[in-house]
């Protein structure tokens, strides 16, 4: 029995596509043969534990890390193992985990680097506007540094600087990490508005599934550096293994992987 099921892509091609994509580090295979697609204008979602290899699919991407095998396609375009400043200017963000802010410039500042690359002054200050209508306590904050921002307020400014390079798809590695439900969930509710309201493709890596089935379409499901199931958000939700692994009790997942308890800390 296959837990895959291909979905159909109807006439549209997908925005990004990575076929049997492997990466290493040194002699450890961390991801082994991932094939996934997003298309335009969705919410896609990789679900796994601590350790299944969710970074390691976006760093790959975002050309942080370059692949061993397999290949990536961004609108229509091989961007396999390029560049990763080259991969920004074809409109594909990483927001990476952990947030990495710019601590010793403002707020302000760390937006104007999301927007580097940009000629289009007129643009950049509308975008700056945009983030600041999400996330009203950047505007507040805008001229202090950004290492006084607590988490949460972090990870608001990481996606914004995303914003600021006025991307077609973006990254999102695990937006949740360390934040309280509360903040996790506002924080949920402005990535969803973004993708509504601005047609921004999103691909979001998680281990919160239950936040992270909610706010998208479609989902994977990684163990072990492997995909082993992928379906509509809807359908994931009601599948007895997601029920039981990632949003319940089960001690071990699909393929037998066990959950992981232990829990991460930031420098
Ligand atoms: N820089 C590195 N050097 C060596 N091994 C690494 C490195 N980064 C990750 N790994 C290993 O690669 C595998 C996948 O790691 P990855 O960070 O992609 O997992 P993840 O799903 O993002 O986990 P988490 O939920 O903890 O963030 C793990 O076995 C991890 O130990
Ligand atoms: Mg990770």
């Amino acid at each position: 029995m296959s837990t895959l099921t291909e979905r159909d892509d109807g006439a549209q091609a997908p925005m990004l596509s990575l076929l049997n994509v492997e990466s290493s580090y040194g002699p450890i295979k961390a991801i082994r043969g991932v094939s996934l697609k997003v298309r335009k204008g969705e919410i896609a979602t990789v679900l796994g534990s601590n350790g299944a290899g969710k970074s390691t699919i976006l760093k790959t991407i975002s050309g942080i890390l370059d692949p061993r095998k397999g290949s990536i396609e961004f609108k229509g375009q091989d961007v396999t193992a390029r560049d990763p400043a080259f991969i920004v200017q074809q409109g594909l963000v990483h927001v990476p985990e952990g947030r990495e802010v710019f601590p010793l410039l403002s707020v302000r500042d760390n937006l104007l680097m999301g927007a580097y690359t940009r000629k289009d002054r007129d643009g950049v200050a509308r975008d700056m506007e945009m983030v600041y209508g999400y996330f009203s306590i950047l505007k507040e904050r805008a001229q202090q540094d950004a290492g006084l921002l607590s988490g949460g307020q972090q990870q608001m400014l990481a996606i914004s600087r995303a914003l600021m390079a006025n991307p077609d798809l973006i990254l999102l590695d695990e937006p949740s990490l360390g934040l309280s439900p509360k903040l996790t969930k506002e924080i949920f509710e402005i990535v969803v508005r973004i993708n509504r309201e601005r047609g921004t493709t999103i691909l979001l890596v998680e281990q919160n599934a239950n936040m992270a089935l909610n706010a998208s379409d479609y989902g994977y499901v990684l163990e072990n550096g492997r995909i082993v199931m992928e379906d509509s958000c809807d359908r994931l939700r009601e599948k007895d293994d997601i029920k039981e692994f990632y949003l319940g009790m089960k001690e071990t997942g699909v393929r037998g992987e066990r959950r992981w308890k232990k829990k991460k800390t930031w420098r």
